[in-house]
C-alpha cells in the first residue's frame, strides 16, 4: 500500500521508487537463479526480475503467458548494454497470482492456439484473443488516438457533433446496400450514412459532423468492404465545391499531426509503418476525365463488364478497385478524385455548373487503399432535387424532411464521409480494413 499503483507505459520517471504493476505475462524466460518477465498492460510492457527465492516459489516456476500477475518492487535504470522497454526493470520482491488469475491451457495459453500457420478464418474465430497481439493492439490504440484527433480537430473548427439515428427508412447511396430489418410494424433499413440527417442540422447548428457506423450489405470479399464500419463525416454551409476541398485537405492533415504529437502514437505508427511520411499539400486534384485519360494511357483496362472482355477506360465508367488502386499506386500521393458523371454518383449530388454531366464531387485516394473519403456538394435546389429522385427511382414520400429543407431557406453547401477503416489501412499499412476494427463484419463473418 506504501507504493504507488503504476501503468507500464512511457510515463513519469520513476526509477528508483518502489511501484506496484499489474498486468499479463507477455514473455518470460529463465536466466540461471532469474526470471525475466515481459508484463504487458495496455499501456506498455515492462520487464520484472524475479530473483532469489521468488524464482524458486511454485507459482514462479508454473508460470505461463497470459496470466494475471499483481508485482511489487524496485523500478531501476537497465545497466548498461541491456535493453528493456522504456529503459527500465522491475527488480521484484513480491508478486501475487490472485484466484483465477492463472492462465489456462498449458505452456503458453494463446500461442499454442495462435501460430503463423493457423488458418485466416481460426484466426478471426479467435478474435478476442488475436486482439491481444502487439500488431492488433497497436492498431486498436492508434484507432482511439486518430478518432479522438478527429474530434480535436472538429472542434478546432468549432463544428458541432450530433449524433444522427441509425434505424432509418431512406437510402443514401443505392438499394442494393441496404440491410433491411423489421422495425416493429414496418420495414426499416440499417444507416448507409447519417449525411441525409447532418445537412438537416446546418441551419440551427452550424457546421456538423458525427463519427457513426454506417451498415452496407456489400455482397464481395475486397479487403476494403465492411458490412458495418465507422464514419467520419461532415457537412458544411454556405460554402463552395473549392472551399470543401481545402476544409478535407486541411482536416486530413492536422488529425495525423494531432495523432502524430502524441509520442507512444507516433512510434506505434512508426513500427507499423516505417515508410510513412506526412502527406505533401496541396493534395493533387484530378477530374474523373483526367483520370480515365490517365487510366487509357497507362493502359490499365476496364475488365467488370460480366462476359465481356477487358477494355479500355471511357467516360461514364465507374472506375473500379482495382484500377483506382493500380493508379493511386503509381502517383502514389493523395488524391482528390473529382467531377464524376452525375450518372454514376449519388441522387444528391450537385451538378457542375459548366459541364451538367459531371457533379462537384469528390473521392480522396490513397496509396495502397485507394478511395478512403467520398464527398460532394449538395443539391439544393426543390426542383433540381425531385428530378433527382425521378432519375434514380427513389420515392420521395419517405424522404420528405430531406426535400423540407431545400423549402425552408436552402443554401449551397457539402459534405463528405471518410471511412475511419480505411484512412487506418492506410495510414498502418495494413492489408485489409479488416485489421482495423475490433471485430469485422463482412459477408459471411457475424462473430466474435
Ligand atoms: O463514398 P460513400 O458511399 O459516401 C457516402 O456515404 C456519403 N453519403 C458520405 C457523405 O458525403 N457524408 O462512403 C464514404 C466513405 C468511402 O469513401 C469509404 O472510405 C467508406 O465510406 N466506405 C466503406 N468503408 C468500409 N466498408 C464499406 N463497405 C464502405 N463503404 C464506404
Ligand atoms: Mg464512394
Amino acid at each position: 500500500t506504501d507504493s504507488a499503483k503504476i501503468k507500464l507505459g512511457n510515463g513519469s520517471d520513476v526509477k528508483g521508487t518502489r511501484v506496484r504493476v499489474f498486468g499479463r505475462v507477455h514473455r518470460e524466460r529463465r536466466q540461471k537463479e532469474r526470471m525475466f518477465i515481459t508484463l504487458r498492460d495496455g499501456y506498455g510492457f515492462m520487464q520484472v526480475i524475479l530473483s532469489g527465492p521468488l524464482a524458486k516459489t511454485y507459482d514462479a516456476l508454473t508460470l505461463t503467458r497470459e496470466t494475471s500477475m499483481e508485482i511489487l518492487g524496485q523500478l531501476m535504470q537497465v545497466p548498461e548494454g541491456a535493453h528493456a522497454p522504456n529503459g527500465r526493470e522491475l527488480h521484484a520482491d513480491y508478486f501475487k497470482i490472485h484466484a483465477g488469475w492463472k492462465a489456462a491451457g498449458g505452456e503458453d495459453a494463446i500461442t499454442n492456439r495462435v501460430s503463423k500457420d493457423t488458418e485466416k478464418a481460426t484466426l478471426l474465430d479467435l478474435r478476442h484473443l488475436t486482439l491481444r497481439g502487439e500488431t492488433a493492439s497497436k492498431i486498436m490504440i492508434v484507432r482511439d488516438a486518430v478518432e479522438f484527433a478527429f474530434n480535436t480537430v472538429y472542434k478546432e473548427l468549432r463544428m458541432r457533433k450530433v449524433s444522427p439515428p441509425a434505424l432509418v427508412q431512406t437510402q443514401v447511396e443505392g438499394g442494393s446496400t441496404l440491410f433491411k430489418l423489421g422495425y416493429y410494424h414496418e420495414e426499416a433499413y440499417l444507416t448507409q450514412s447519417s449525411q441525409l440527417y447532418l445537412e438537416t442540422c446546418l441551419p440551427s447548428m452550424g457546421d456538423v459532423y458525427c463519427i457513426e457506423k454506417s451498415f452496407r450489405a456489400e455482397k464481395s470479399l475486397t479487403r476494403r468492404h465492411l458490412a458495418e464500419y465507422s464514419h467520419v463525416e461532415a457537412e458544411l454551409d454556405f460554402i463552395t465545391f473549392n472551399d470543401l476541398l481545402d476544409h478535407l485537405e486541411h482536416v486530413m492533415c492536422r488529425v495525423l499531426e494531432v495523432t502524430m504529437a502524441d509520442p507512444t502514437i507516433k512510434q506505434y505508427i512508426t513500427e507499423l509503418n516505417p515508410e510513412f511520411k506526412m502527406p505533401e499539400r496541396p493534395f493533387m486534384r484530378m477530374k474523373y476525365q483526367d483520370a480515365i485519360d490517365w487510366l487509357v494511357e497507362h493502359e490499365i483496362l476496364n475488365d467488370e463488364e460480366e462476359g465481356k472482355p477487358p477494355r479500355p477506360h471511357k467516360f461514364g465508367d465507374d472506375i473500379a478497385e482495382a484500377a483506382e488502386r493500380k493508379m493511386t499506386d503509381i502517383i502514389n500521393r493523395p488524391i482528390f478524385l473529382t467531377h464524376f458523371p452525375a450518372a454514376i454518383k449519388s441522387f444528391y449530388m450537385m451538378k457542375d455548373k459548366d459541364d451538367p454531366r459531371v457533379t462537384e464531387s469528390v473521392d480522396c485516394l490513397m496509396p495502397g487503399v485507394g478511395e478512403i473519403v467520398g464527398g460532394s456538394m449538395r443539391i439544393f435546389d426543390y426542383e433540381e432535387l425531385m428530378a433527382a429522385y425521378a432519375r434514380e427511382d427513389i420515392e420521395p414520400g419517405p424522404y420528405y424532411w430531406y426535400t423540407d429543407q431545400r423549402k425552408y431557406g436552402s443554401s449551397p453547401h457539402g459534405g463528405y464521409g471518410l471511412g475511419l477503416e480505411r484512412f487506418l489501412a492506410w495510414l498502418c499499412d495494413q492489408h485489409t480494413v479488416r485489421d482495423c476494427c475490433l471485430y469485422p463484419r463482412y459477408f459471411g463473418r457475424c462473430k466474435p
